[in-house]
Protein backbone atom coordinates (compact mmCIF):
# COMPACT_ATOMS: atom_id res chain seq x y z
CA UNK A 1 0.00 0.00 0.00
CA UNK A 2 1.08 3.84 -0.08
CA UNK A 3 0.05 6.92 0.74
CA UNK A 4 0.27 10.42 -0.31
CA UNK A 5 2.09 13.24 1.52
CA UNK A 6 3.26 16.82 1.00
CA UNK A 7 6.40 14.94 -0.04
CA UNK A 8 5.23 12.42 -2.06
CA UNK A 9 4.06 8.69 -1.99
CA UNK A 10 5.56 6.60 0.82
CA UNK A 11 5.06 2.76 0.91
CA UNK A 12 3.00 1.91 4.10
CA UNK A 13 3.87 -1.50 5.42
CA UNK A 14 0.61 -2.95 6.28
CA UNK A 15 1.76 -5.56 8.39
CA UNK A 16 3.70 -3.25 10.45
CA UNK A 17 1.45 -1.87 13.70
CA UNK A 18 4.36 1.39 14.18
CA UNK A 19 5.91 2.28 11.27
CA UNK A 20 9.32 4.84 11.43
CA UNK A 21 10.83 6.78 8.04
CA UNK A 22 13.34 9.00 7.73
CA UNK A 23 13.96 9.84 11.44
CA UNK A 24 15.97 12.62 12.16
CA UNK A 25 16.96 14.09 15.37
CA UNK A 26 19.33 16.77 16.44
CA UNK A 27 20.14 18.54 19.31
CA UNK A 28 21.82 21.52 18.49
CA UNK A 29 25.09 20.02 16.48
CA UNK A 30 24.60 16.64 17.82
CA UNK A 31 23.00 14.81 15.00
CA UNK A 32 21.22 11.57 16.45
CA UNK A 33 19.03 9.73 14.65
CA UNK A 34 20.54 9.94 11.26
CA UNK A 35 17.73 8.88 8.71
CA UNK A 36 16.33 5.55 10.08
CA UNK A 37 13.43 3.75 9.11
CA UNK A 38 11.70 1.05 11.37
CA UNK A 39 8.92 -0.80 11.24
CA UNK A 40 7.37 -2.91 14.44
CA UNK A 41 5.17 -5.51 13.34
CA UNK A 42 2.55 -7.32 16.52
CA UNK A 43 4.42 -9.56 19.17
CA UNK A 44 8.31 -8.61 19.91
CA UNK A 45 10.58 -6.45 18.73
CA UNK A 46 13.94 -5.68 19.57
CA UNK A 47 15.87 -2.44 19.75
CA UNK A 48 19.73 -2.92 20.53
CA UNK A 49 22.43 -0.96 20.12
CA UNK A 50 25.87 0.42 22.11
CA UNK A 51 24.94 3.25 25.13
CA UNK A 52 24.53 6.63 23.53
CA UNK A 53 23.31 4.58 20.12
CA UNK A 54 19.91 7.09 19.94
CA UNK A 55 17.53 3.91 21.46
CA UNK A 56 15.47 6.05 23.83
CA UNK A 57 15.69 8.73 21.19
CA UNK A 58 13.19 6.98 18.98
CA UNK A 59 11.04 6.08 21.71
CA UNK A 60 11.16 9.88 23.07
CA UNK A 61 10.27 11.13 19.75
CA UNK A 62 7.43 8.11 18.78
CA UNK A 63 6.11 9.47 22.32
CA UNK A 64 5.99 12.74 21.97
CA UNK A 65 8.67 13.80 24.45
CA UNK A 66 11.24 15.03 21.60
CA UNK A 67 10.24 16.87 18.44
CA UNK A 68 11.72 15.27 14.94
CA UNK A 69 13.72 16.97 12.84
CA UNK A 70 12.46 15.32 9.83
CA UNK A 71 10.64 11.83 9.35
CA UNK A 72 7.09 10.31 9.83
CA UNK A 73 5.56 7.85 12.32
CA UNK A 74 2.86 6.02 11.66
CA UNK A 75 0.45 4.04 14.03
CA UNK A 76 -1.60 1.46 12.21
CA UNK A 77 -1.57 4.13 9.01
CA UNK A 78 -2.20 7.08 11.03
CA UNK A 79 0.43 9.98 11.10
CA UNK A 80 1.01 11.09 14.75
CA UNK A 81 3.11 14.41 13.81
CA UNK A 82 1.10 16.92 15.60
CA UNK A 83 -0.28 15.05 18.39
CA UNK A 84 1.00 16.02 21.99
CA UNK A 85 1.47 12.79 24.10
CA UNK A 86 -1.97 12.91 26.28
CA UNK A 87 -2.92 12.26 22.25
CA UNK A 88 -0.39 9.58 21.76
CA UNK A 89 -1.48 7.86 24.73
CA UNK A 90 -5.08 7.72 23.31
CA UNK A 91 -4.36 7.13 20.19
CA UNK A 92 -2.19 3.28 21.50
CA UNK A 93 1.10 4.60 22.30
CA UNK A 94 2.54 3.00 25.64
CA UNK A 95 5.67 3.80 27.32
CA UNK A 96 8.01 2.94 30.37
CA UNK A 97 10.74 4.91 31.17
CA UNK A 98 14.66 3.85 31.37
CA UNK A 99 14.23 5.18 35.07
CA UNK A 100 11.32 4.72 36.36
CA UNK A 101 8.77 7.70 36.81
CA UNK A 102 6.14 6.87 39.68
CA UNK A 103 4.63 8.97 42.51
CA UNK A 104 6.10 7.82 45.01
CA UNK A 105 4.38 8.85 47.97
CA UNK A 106 1.33 7.31 45.73
CA UNK A 107 0.08 3.47 45.92
CA UNK A 108 1.38 0.88 43.54
CA UNK A 109 -2.56 0.86 42.78
CA UNK A 110 -3.03 4.82 42.47
CA UNK A 111 0.18 4.63 39.99
CA UNK A 112 -1.29 1.72 38.38
CA UNK A 113 -4.84 3.58 37.74
CA UNK A 114 -3.21 6.79 35.78
CA UNK A 115 -2.46 4.87 32.73
CA UNK A 116 -6.43 3.82 32.32
CA UNK A 117 -6.98 8.08 33.27
CA UNK A 118 -7.69 8.95 29.88
CA UNK A 119 -10.62 6.15 29.61
CA UNK A 120 -12.03 7.55 32.24
CA UNK A 121 -15.65 9.19 30.50
CA UNK A 122 -16.65 10.62 34.30
CA UNK A 123 -14.42 13.50 36.01
CA UNK A 124 -14.00 14.57 39.36
CA UNK A 125 -17.26 15.75 39.55
CA UNK A 126 -18.91 12.95 39.29
CA UNK A 127 -16.96 11.22 41.88
CA UNK A 128 -18.20 14.27 44.51
CA UNK A 129 -21.36 13.42 43.24
CA UNK A 130 -20.79 9.64 44.29
CA UNK A 131 -22.58 9.67 40.80
CA UNK A 132 -22.98 5.71 40.10
CA UNK A 133 -21.50 5.26 36.36
CA UNK A 134 -18.85 6.79 37.50
CA UNK A 135 -18.54 4.63 41.05
CA UNK A 136 -18.85 1.50 38.18
CA UNK A 137 -16.40 3.23 36.25
CA UNK A 138 -13.58 3.44 38.69
CA UNK A 139 -14.71 -0.11 40.48
CA UNK A 140 -14.03 -2.07 37.18
CA UNK A 141 -10.91 0.17 36.74
CA UNK A 142 -9.31 -1.29 40.17
CA UNK A 143 -10.40 -4.51 38.95
CA UNK A 144 -8.48 -4.37 35.61
CA UNK A 145 -5.24 -2.83 37.94
CA UNK A 146 -5.50 -5.21 40.26
CA UNK A 147 -5.35 -8.11 37.48
CA UNK A 148 -2.59 -7.00 35.87
CA UNK A 149 -0.34 -6.42 39.39
CA UNK A 150 -1.33 -9.79 40.12
CA UNK A 151 0.38 -10.97 36.86
CA UNK A 152 3.32 -9.04 37.36
CA UNK A 153 3.20 -10.61 40.93
CA UNK A 154 2.66 -6.97 42.94
CA UNK A 155 -1.07 -7.90 44.19
CA UNK A 156 0.35 -7.56 47.59
CA UNK A 157 1.85 -4.72 47.50
CA UNK A 158 -1.07 -2.93 45.78
CA UNK A 159 -1.55 -0.55 48.66
CA UNK A 160 1.91 0.01 49.77
CA UNK A 161 3.71 3.69 48.67
CA UNK A 162 5.54 3.09 45.43
CA UNK A 163 8.30 4.61 46.83
CA UNK A 164 8.61 2.06 49.31
CA UNK A 165 9.74 -0.73 46.56
CA UNK A 166 12.66 -1.77 45.08
CA UNK A 167 14.00 -0.10 42.06
CA UNK A 168 13.12 -3.36 40.31
CA UNK A 169 9.17 -3.49 41.60
CA UNK A 170 8.93 0.05 40.78
CA UNK A 171 9.81 -1.09 37.34
CA UNK A 172 7.48 -3.86 37.10
CA UNK A 173 4.62 -1.28 38.59
CA UNK A 174 5.62 1.14 35.24
CA UNK A 175 5.20 -2.13 33.44
CA UNK A 176 1.80 -2.55 34.67
CA UNK A 177 1.23 1.09 34.07
CA UNK A 178 1.72 0.98 30.53
CA UNK A 179 -0.53 -1.90 29.87
CA UNK A 180 -3.59 -1.40 31.69
CA UNK A 181 -3.80 1.54 29.27
CA UNK A 182 -5.01 -1.03 26.76
CA UNK A 183 -2.19 0.25 24.20
CA UNK A 184 -1.71 -1.38 20.87
CA UNK A 185 2.32 -0.81 21.30
CA UNK A 186 3.94 -0.45 24.35
CA UNK A 187 7.73 0.94 24.43
CA UNK A 188 9.94 -0.61 27.38
CA UNK A 189 13.18 1.17 28.21
CA UNK A 190 14.89 -1.30 29.43
CA UNK A 191 12.40 -2.77 31.37
CA UNK A 192 15.28 -5.62 32.82
CA UNK A 193 17.86 -3.81 34.19
CA UNK A 194 18.13 -3.54 37.72
CA UNK A 195 15.65 -6.46 37.92
CA UNK A 196 16.52 -9.38 39.90
CA UNK A 197 16.40 -13.10 38.46
CA UNK A 198 13.23 -13.71 39.78
CA UNK A 199 11.30 -10.65 38.55
CA UNK A 200 13.03 -10.89 35.46
CA UNK A 201 11.33 -14.18 35.25
CA UNK A 202 7.63 -12.53 36.60
CA UNK A 203 8.18 -9.42 33.85
CA UNK A 204 9.13 -11.82 30.56
CA UNK A 205 6.22 -14.37 32.09
CA UNK A 206 3.94 -11.55 31.98
CA UNK A 207 4.75 -10.28 28.74
CA UNK A 208 4.40 -13.72 27.28
CA UNK A 209 0.92 -14.05 28.25
CA UNK A 210 -0.42 -10.74 27.40
CA UNK A 211 1.61 -11.14 23.99
CA UNK A 212 0.05 -14.74 23.68
CA UNK A 213 -3.47 -13.53 24.33
CA UNK A 214 -3.93 -10.04 22.07
CA UNK A 215 -2.13 -8.47 19.00
CA UNK A 216 -0.09 -6.14 21.24
CA UNK A 217 3.14 -4.57 19.50
CA UNK A 218 6.51 -4.44 22.50
CA UNK A 219 9.23 -3.09 21.22
CA UNK A 220 11.78 -3.82 23.83
CA UNK A 221 15.01 -1.83 24.44
CA UNK A 222 17.73 -4.12 26.06
CA UNK A 223 21.57 -4.50 26.96
CA UNK A 224 20.96 -7.97 28.15
CA UNK A 225 21.30 -9.81 24.84
CA UNK A 226 20.11 -13.25 25.86
CA UNK A 227 16.74 -11.62 27.08
CA UNK A 228 16.23 -9.94 23.79
CA UNK A 229 17.22 -13.11 21.21
CA UNK A 230 15.26 -14.97 23.59
CA UNK A 231 12.09 -12.84 23.41
CA UNK A 232 12.25 -11.06 19.81
CA UNK A 233 12.31 -13.10 16.68
CA UNK A 234 13.64 -9.55 14.97
CA UNK A 235 15.53 -7.51 15.97
CA UNK A 236 17.21 -3.66 14.61
CA UNK A 237 20.18 -2.97 15.89
CA UNK A 238 21.26 1.27 16.22
CA UNK A 239 24.58 2.65 16.46
CA UNK A 240 25.87 6.13 16.15
CA UNK A 241 21.93 6.94 14.88
CA UNK A 242 21.63 4.65 12.08
CA UNK A 243 20.46 0.93 11.50
CA UNK A 244 23.53 -1.10 10.74
CA UNK A 245 21.79 -4.34 10.70
CA UNK A 246 18.23 -6.12 11.53
CA UNK A 247 16.71 -9.59 11.36
CA UNK A 248 17.08 -12.94 13.16
CA UNK A 249 18.51 -13.34 16.60
CA UNK A 250 20.91 -15.60 15.02
CA UNK A 251 21.22 -12.86 11.53
CA UNK A 252 22.53 -9.76 14.36
CA UNK A 253 24.35 -11.43 16.32
CA UNK A 254 26.29 -13.26 14.06
CA UNK A 255 26.35 -10.01 11.73
CA UNK A 256 30.03 -8.79 12.12
CA UNK A 257 28.94 -5.56 11.53
CA UNK A 258 26.94 -5.87 15.17
CA UNK A 259 29.93 -7.15 16.93
CA UNK A 260 32.01 -4.50 15.95
CA UNK A 261 29.97 -1.76 16.49
CA UNK A 262 28.45 -3.15 19.69
CA UNK A 263 31.85 -4.38 21.45
CA UNK A 264 34.33 -3.84 20.00
CA UNK A 265 37.32 -5.41 18.31
CA UNK A 266 37.75 -9.14 19.71
CA UNK A 267 34.50 -10.83 20.19
CA UNK A 268 32.69 -13.72 18.41
CA UNK A 269 29.30 -15.01 18.58
CA UNK A 270 28.77 -18.70 19.98
CA UNK A 271 25.95 -20.78 18.00
CA UNK A 272 22.62 -19.26 20.05
CA UNK A 273 23.89 -16.20 20.05
CA UNK A 274 26.24 -15.69 23.30
CA UNK A 275 28.76 -13.44 22.81
CA UNK A 276 32.26 -14.31 24.10
CA UNK A 277 35.68 -12.74 24.04
CA UNK A 278 38.11 -14.58 21.91
CA UNK A 279 41.80 -14.63 21.85
CA UNK A 280 43.78 -12.32 19.89
CA UNK A 281 47.40 -11.50 19.25
CA UNK A 282 46.42 -7.92 21.40
CA UNK A 283 44.46 -9.69 23.79
CA UNK A 284 47.71 -12.45 24.59
CA UNK A 285 50.04 -9.49 24.90
CA UNK A 286 48.54 -6.62 26.00
CA UNK A 287 45.85 -5.90 29.01
CA UNK A 288 44.31 -2.90 29.42
CA UNK A 289 45.23 -1.14 33.07
CA UNK A 290 43.87 1.32 34.71
CA UNK A 291 46.31 3.94 36.49
CA UNK A 292 45.76 7.45 38.37
CA UNK A 293 47.26 10.09 36.51
CA UNK A 294 46.76 13.83 37.63
CA UNK A 295 44.02 12.28 40.50
CA UNK A 296 41.83 10.91 37.27
CA UNK A 297 41.13 7.34 36.48
CA UNK A 298 42.57 6.75 32.64
CA UNK A 299 42.86 3.86 30.74
CA UNK A 300 46.49 2.79 29.17
CA UNK A 301 47.24 -0.60 27.34
CA UNK A 302 50.04 -2.32 28.76
CA UNK A 303 52.41 -4.98 27.51
CA UNK A 304 52.46 -7.98 30.32
CA UNK A 305 56.56 -7.94 29.44
CA UNK A 306 57.16 -3.83 29.85
CA UNK A 307 57.31 -3.27 33.30
CA UNK A 308 57.75 -0.03 32.33
CA UNK A 309 54.30 -0.46 30.97
CA UNK A 310 54.23 1.64 28.30
CA UNK A 311 51.66 3.91 27.43
CA UNK A 312 50.35 3.65 24.31
CA UNK A 313 47.89 5.75 23.52
N1 LIG B 1 17.16 15.76 25.46
C1 LIG B 1 18.42 15.67 24.99
N2 LIG B 1 19.17 16.77 24.80
C2 LIG B 1 20.42 16.69 24.31
N3 LIG B 1 21.04 15.54 23.98
C3 LIG B 1 20.35 14.42 24.15
C4 LIG B 1 19.01 14.41 24.66
N4 LIG B 1 18.56 13.12 24.71
C5 LIG B 1 19.58 12.36 24.26
N5 LIG B 1 20.64 13.12 23.94
C6 LIG B 1 21.91 12.64 23.37
O1 LIG B 1 21.57 11.80 22.29
C7 LIG B 1 22.44 10.67 22.24
C8 LIG B 1 21.63 9.41 22.25
O2 LIG B 1 21.00 9.31 23.52
P1 LIG B 1 19.97 8.14 23.86
O3 LIG B 1 19.53 8.38 25.27
O4 LIG B 1 18.92 8.10 22.83
O5 LIG B 1 20.90 6.86 23.74
P2 LIG B 1 20.60 5.33 24.12
O6 LIG B 1 20.89 4.53 22.92
O7 LIG B 1 19.26 5.22 24.75
O8 LIG B 1 21.75 5.06 25.19
P3 LIG B 1 21.73 4.15 26.55
O9 LIG B 1 21.91 2.74 26.11
O10 LIG B 1 22.92 4.66 27.31
O11 LIG B 1 20.43 4.42 27.26
C9 LIG B 1 23.41 10.83 23.41
O12 LIG B 1 24.58 11.41 22.92
C10 LIG B 1 22.67 11.76 24.34
O13 LIG B 1 23.57 12.50 25.11
MG1 LIG C 1 18.58 4.74 26.62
Amino acid sequence: MSISTPVGTVAVDTASVLQIDDLHVAFGGNQVLQGIDLQFVPGFNGLIGPNGAGKTTVFNVVSGYVRRNEGTIRLQGEDLSGLSRTQRVKAGIGRTFQSPRLILDATVMENTLLGRHHLFRWGHFAELLFWPPQIREETEARRICMSMLDRFGLAEVAHEEAGALSLGSQKLVEVARALVADPTVVLLDEPAAGLGADDVTVLLRGLREIVAESDLCVVIIEHDLQLVTSLCPKISVLHFGEIISEGSPEHVTTDPVVIEAYLGHGFEAEEGGEIHEVESPLSEHHHIDHVEEEGDLTEVWTEDDDPEQEELS
